[in-house]
C-alpha cells in the first residue's frame, strides 16, 4: 500500500535543522523511480474529475512532485517561489514563521483570474507556507481546486488551518 511505502521511504532526520526538530527526509522516495511515479498516479487519481487548469508548486521541494503531477493531468505548471526568485512581474505574500517571517511569489502571468488551481507541497506542517500560496492564488483571482501532500505531520496544526477545504484535501501518509 502507498502509504506505508511512503512512511518506510521516509527518513526522520533528529535535531535538523536545529534542536529539537525531527525532519522528515524524502529523498530516499526520490531514489525509488517506482515509487516515485506510483505517488505522481495516486495524486492524478484523486483530481482526474476535478476541474484543473493549473498545478501551482511550492518552492523547493513542492517541485519534485508538482511538475510531474501537472504533466500527467495535462496542465501548466505553476511555480511558487521564495521572495526574489522569479524574474518577471510577481505578487508577494508575507507569511509567519514560528520565529520571524517568510515570503512567497508568483508571477503575475502564471495563470488567469477564474482559474481552478490546485497547490502542491510535499509536506504539511503547521500549515504556514500552503495557506500563504493560496491567498496568494485567490488573490489573483484563482480557485483552489485542491491541496495535495505527499504527508501530513498529525502533531501539528495544517490540517486545522486548511479544514475549511477539508474535503479539497489530498495527503498519501498521515
Ligand atoms: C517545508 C516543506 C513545506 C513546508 C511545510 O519547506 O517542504 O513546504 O516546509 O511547513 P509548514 O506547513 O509549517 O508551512 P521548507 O520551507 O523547509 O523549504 P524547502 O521545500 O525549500 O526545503
Ligand atoms: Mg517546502
Amino acid at each position: 500500500m502507498i502509504e506505508q511505502q511512503i512512511k518506510s521511504a521516509i527518513r526522520d532526520i533528529p535535531d535538523f535543522p536545529k534542536p529539537g526538530i525531527t525532519f522528515k527526509d524524502i529523498t530516499p522516495i526520490l531514489k525509488d523511480p517506482i515509487l516515485c511515479e506510483s505517488i505522481v498516479n495516486a495524486f492524478a487519481a484523486h483530481f482526474q474529475n476535478a476541474k484543473i487548469d493549473a498545478v501551482a508548486g511550492i518552492e523547493s521541494r513542492g517541485f519534485l512532485f508538482g511538475l510531474q503531477l501537472a504533466g500527467k493531468l495535462g496542465v501548466p505548471f505553476v511555480p511558487i517561489r521564495k521572495a526574489g526568485k522569479l524574474p518577471y512581474t510577481v505578487k508577494q505574500m508575507e507569511y509567519d514563521l514560528e520565529y520571524g517571517s517568510a515570503k512567497i511569489e508568483v508571477h503575475t502571468d502564471a495563470f488567469k483570474p477564474g482559474q481552478h488551481i490546485l497547490i502542491h507541497d510535499d509536506l504539511l506542517a503547521t500549515g504556514g507556507t500552503v495557506t500563504a500560496a493560496a491567498k496568494l492564488v485567490t488573490e489573483m483571482g484563482g480557485m483552489i481546486a485542491g491541496f495535495s501532500f505527499i504527508v501530513a505531520l498529525g502533531f501539528l496544526d495544517g490540517r486545522k488551518k486548511i479544514a475549511p477545504l477539508a474535503d479539497k484535501v489530498v495527503v498519501l501518509a498521515e
